[in-house]
């Protein structure tokens, strides 16, 4: 095969190195260990050339679209008076995924720099980390390193002698999934209810508190500062043209070896599941993978062999989302697996859009009725009726994410929803 097998990789060569090191979160230490060069750096270029090099390594955002960063920078109004904000979002909730929490918990310093390195970039002089409400013991831990940090000098005014002033603040949302959509994030820390808005205006329009504002993970901005250190041909050693760097990878479900590793984008997402975590325990077999979050299509075991980046997940039907594959192995029921699902996107929906609302319902009663045995083979149209409905109608994908895994299941495993039917028209 043309793209890169888990062997070759350098695994934890940028943002999980010193994950698992304590001492990475004393500045003192976090200083040793090479940290805020890239704000040393980035003070002394020009925002247009930090944006550049970013657009030029080809980072594209970890919070699940995968949308170029250093693009949707440059839609940050330069000229615009008043202030412009960086949201970074750290709201992490899709089920499957649980990378940034690790950022947060053991390289907040690094999270800190990336964050100042883009506001700087965009104009920014006040930055927002929005983080999970059940994040609280690594909001602690981020807090703990903001305070250092604005001690020694790297946020506030006159930033390491620089003439550039740049805020911090950390906000602790209330624990919604909606919350990390981004009109909704902004909406909620403008003091509103996390309730996402049809765009446009998009964020670099009207954002937070009605300024241009850039919404960022919290991943895609820690990967910042080794980029302007390094370069944008350093970043581009890993990974493929179109989905360069490494990606931290939230592996979860029926595997041997579950956890977080940090590979290079591009390795076989069969090797992720059987080389590097060392496929299911037990010796059972892999039945079917949610790829990328609770979010995403699911691909059956015979279909792993893709390359893991965002390209080469779509053509296989599915998505890169935050790189969070969920092992579904033999005794797993797919339908249950199916109504968990719908009943975390039922019960997060914000209530907006009637299809949103309703339809999430709808799908999670009806996979109960099929779970329990009292479904009827006319439950399965209506189930491919709704996921019509719920594509492509509401305010954000809120709704349509429920509908990947839901089609994909009814397409690939039809034989064990009408094994629990048992044939009821
Ligand atoms: C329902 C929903 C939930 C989302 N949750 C998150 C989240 O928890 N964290 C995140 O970074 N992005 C989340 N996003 C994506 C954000 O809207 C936004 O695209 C992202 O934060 C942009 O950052 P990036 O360009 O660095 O990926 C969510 C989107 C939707 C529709
Ligand atoms: S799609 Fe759902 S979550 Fe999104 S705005 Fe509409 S009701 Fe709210």
């Amino acid at each position: 095969m043309g793209y890169p097998h888990s062997h070759e990789l350098e695994v934890g060569t940028i943002l999980s190195r010193h994950f698992g090191d304590p001492k990475a979160r004393d500045l003192n230490t976090w200083l040793t260990y090479g940290g805020y060069e890239g704000l040393k750096k980035a003070l002394e270029m020009e925002p247009a050339e930090i944006t550049t090099v970013v657009k030029d390594s080809g980072l594209r955002g970890r919070g699940g679209a995968g949308f170029p960063t250093g693009l949707k920078w440059t839609f940050m109004p330069q000229e615009q008076k008043g202030p412009h904000y960086l949201c970074c979002n750290a709201d992490e909730s899709e089920p499957g995924a649980f990378k940034d929490r690790e950022i947060l918990r053991w390289v907040p310093h690094l999270l800190i720099e990336g964050c100042l390195v883009a506001a700087r970039a965009i104009h920014a002089e006040h930055v927002y980390i929005y983080v999970r409400g059940e994040y609280f013991p690594f909001t602690n831990i981020l807090n703990d390193a903001v305070v250092q940090a604005y001690e020694a000098g790297y946020i506030g005014e006159n930033i390491l002698g620089s003439g550039w002033n740049c805020d911090l603040t950390v906000h602790i949302g209330a624990g919604a999934y909606i919350a990390g959509e981004e009109t909704g994030l902004m909406s909620s820390l403008s003091g509103g209810r996390a309730e996402p808005r049809i765009k446009p205006p998009f964020p670099a329009q009207s954002g937070v508190f009605g300024s241009p504002t850039t919404v960022n993970n919290v991943e895609t901005l820690a990967a910042v500062p080794m980029i302007v250190v390094n370069g944008s041909d350093w970043y581009r050693q890993w990974g493929t043209e179109k989905s360069p760097g490494t990606k931290l990878w939230c592996c979860s479900g029926n595997l041997e070896r579950p956890g977080n590793y940090e590979l290079e984008l591009g390795v076989s997402l069969k090797d992720v599941i059987y080389e590097v975590c060392g496929g299911a325990p037990n010796g059972k077999k892999i039945k079917a993978v949610i790829p990328g979050g609770s979010s995403t299509a699911l691909l059956t075991a015979d279909e792993l062999d893709v390359p893991s980046t965002y390209e080469g997940l779509q053509e296989a039907g599915s998505s890169l989302g935050t790189a969070s594959p969920i092992v579904l192995d033999e005794d797993v029921n797919i339908v249950r697996a199916m109504r968990r699902i719908a009943d975390f996107y039922a019960h997060e929906s914000c209530g907006q859009c009637v299809q949103c609302r309703e339809g999430t319902s709808w799908v999670a009663q009806i996979l109960r009725r099929i779970e329990v045995g009292d479904g009827r083979l006319s439950d399965l149209d209506t189930l491919y009726d709704l996921c019509e409905q719920l594509t492509g109608r509401t305010i954000c994908v809120l709704a349509d994410s429920v509908v990947f895994p839901l089609r994909s299941s009814l397409d690939k495993f039809r034989g064990e929803y009408e094994a629990l039917i048992g044939g009821r028209p």
